[in-house]
């Protein structure tokens, strides 16, 4: 029986409504051209807020000497030197500008007396770079750009989630999914398609990610032949909410240590200073006794942070290690406390924190530590780009913000990410923008269409029994065990074994009811791609076979320097999937010489 579907043209097409999305299409509809913008969920409601402590850029409105240079150094070091060194650089020097335009659009930065942005500390950058509104930066950002996009004109599809992109040759010419409310189909042809779909840290128990981040867009890419880069490094946020157990996973913001929080164990000692948790690398760059770390408090000018403030994989690894040694806190965590720097200003720069573990766990953190532990939080692995236009490897396909991959190396600095979509969202905007003028627009092929519509509604006259909330938590929990924090080889290849059985079990699904306002069967649809993200993630967490970053392999303790040359390229062959290194292009001089010491 042939389906019904709505079909819209556009010249653009932005798929994903957080910042990277937002960001394109007011570049898109900029160019002149005509856009059309889908969210999964309602406008306004995006991952982005859950970036809460600030948004990274070298302004040196507080630390004079900071400068696009530091920046980059930086955010190499974080990443372990497997990013895309032409990625950071443009990053680096193009984030000041980002900041400084949503500003004139209307983002209300806190403030230094002087009326120049207030910037604070995050961890492993050199100087305070980070903007911030409070702890809701997130959230300011996602309101400016929303009333700006809405301003230029843009047509928006909201609950609409896409599950498919369409091919003409090589080239993807649009996108099919359904309106959830409805469950009807909808397809949107378009001359360039831009990919915003964030992360997908719903294939892990405990997460910081909301529903919607459920790898859609890198599959969608996948699928359509994109290559994937280092997909094996997902961020570990240091500091989650522990209790009570409904809110396991939720943030904390990082802006919590940045403005003095300090991590005790259960015996009180404020673990982050044992010299076995310092990396060689930043050795003598942060204060090594209590009394030095509260020196940098009172004078700023003195840059040897506190070890609370080393990067978020240094961070999350100490506090798994000192809950596995058996220090942990009442509910399985580490203790954080801010109480010292007092209730006007715990209200004043930490208003959600506050109201978050008032309202959610009955602690005042003016007056008690919070008990923390990691949450997955983010995803530094993705989607291939161009550093200069975010185009793909497929024609006609474009991809920013978390979905894409190259900026963050192994290891993502708090904050790099609101400025990473600034940056690359505008950057994927024009890039599609340019190649919509250049073209016409393909062909839909309607047996493409009718084969996603079919695979779609099969788990309602499916004769299997399999449960796709059942297959969903034990996906969760397979990967919370096998590809957590602390990997190896024996539980990465349990884990895949598990993937791969319930990749089987995936195509008994069944489902009842209507199509309309049926969340079981988005649930059997959302599955699909999570199992798909989750063998890739694996296999990649497989074949490196060494220490860097987010991947800690217990069994290869160690960095390797000869992994350090190369990334972990996965792509679609037939039905399985290809994993395969390349050797990284070589830093220019001018940039390298930037490491070499005093410099
Ligand atoms: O901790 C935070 O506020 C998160 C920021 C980020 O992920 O960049």
């Amino acid at each position: 029986m042939t389906e019904n579907y709505d079909l819209f043209e556009h010249d653009v097409l932005v798929i994903g409504a957080g910042g990277a999305g937002l960001r394109a299409v007011i570049s898109a509809s900029q160019a002149g051209l005509n856009v059309g913008l889908v969210c999964k969920s309602l406008l306004g409601k995006a991952h982005t807020v859950m970036a809460e402590g600030g948004v990274a850029g070298a302004l040196g409105n507080l630390d004079k000497k900071d400068c696009w240079e530091v920046h980059f150094k930086d955010t190499m070091k974080g990443g372990q030197f497997i990013n895309n060194w032409r990625i950071v650089e443009i990053f680096a020097k193009e984030a000041p500008e980002r900041v400084l335009e949503l500003e004139q659009w209307g983002a209300v930065f806190d403030r230094t007396p002087d009326g120049l942005i207030l910037q604070r500390p995050f961890g492993g950058h050199t100087y305070r770079r980070l903007s911030h509104v409070g702890d809701r930066t997130g959230l300011e950002i996602i309101r400016t750009l929303q009333d700006k996009a809405v301003s230029c004109g843009i047509k928006t599809y909201m609950e609409v989630t896409f599950t498919r992109l369409l091919k003409d040759g090589d080239r993807v010419v649009g996108a099919i999914g359904y309106y959830r409310p409805s469950g009807k189909f909808i397809a949107i042809k378009a001359k360039a398609v831009v990919l915003a779909t964030g992360g997908w840290g719903r294939m892990f128990k405990v997460t910081s990610n909301s529903w919607e981040s459920t790898g859609d867009g890198v599959m969608m890419a996948y699928e359509a032949g994109a290559e994937l880069l280092d997909m094996e490094m997902v961020q570990f946020h240091p500091t989650g909410m522990v209790w009570p157990p409904g809110v396991r996973g939720l943030l904390v913001t990082e802006g919590v240590r940045g403005d003095g929080g300090i991590l005790r164990n259960s015996k009180g000692e404020r673990f982050m200073f044992k010299p076995e948790y310092m990396p060689e690398m930043y050795r003598g760059q942060y204060a090594e006794t209590e009394e030095e770390a509260h020196r940098w408090l009172e004078d700023k000018d003195n840059n040897r942070r506190p070890p609370e403030l080393l990067p978020r994989d240094v961070v999350a690894r100490s506090i798994y290690k000192e809950v596995l040694a058996g220090r942990g806190s009442e509910h399985g965590g580490v203790y954080l406390d801010i109480t010292h720097r007092g209730a006007d200003f715990i209200r004043r720069k930490l208003p959600s924190m506050y109201d978050q573990f008032y309202a959610l766990g009955g602690v005042d953190i003016t007056k008690q530590p919070m008990e923390v532990y990691p949450t997955i939080h983010y995803t530094m692995g993705g989607i291939r780009t161009e550093p200069e236009s975010c185009a793909t490897t497929v024609p006609g396909l474009y991809a920013a913000g978390e979905v894409a991959a190259g900026l963050h190396g192994a290891n993502r600095l708090g904050g790099n990410s609101l400025s990473d979509i600034l940056v690359f969202g505008r950057r994927a905007g024009d890039g599609a923008a340019e190649f919509a003028k250049a073209a016409s627009h393909g062909s839909l092929d309607e047996r493409q269409i009718e084969e996603e519509m079919s695979l779609m509604l099969a788990p309602f006259t499916c004769e299997g029994k399999e449960n796709p909330y059942r297959l969903t938590q034990e996906l969760q929990e397979a990967m919370q065990e096998g590809a957590m924090i602390a990997r190896n080889e024996e539980g990465l290849s349990k884990c895949l074994q598990t993937i791969l059985s319930l990749q089987e079990r995936a195509k008994n699904l069944h489902v009842d009811g209507a199509r309309e306002y049926n969340p079981g069967w988005h649930t059997a649809r959302d599955i699909r791609y999570m199992l798909k993200t989750s063998e890739v993630i694996v296999r990649c967490a497989l074949e490196r076979k060494e220490s860097r970053g987010a991947q800690w392999r217990t069994d290869y303790p160690d960095r390797d320097p000869e992994w350090g040359k190369k990334n972990l390229i996965a792509g679609k062959e037939g039905d399985q999937v290809k994993v395969s290194t390349r050797p990284m292009s070589e830093m220019p001089p001018e940039l390298a010489k930037l490491f070499e010491e005093g410099k």
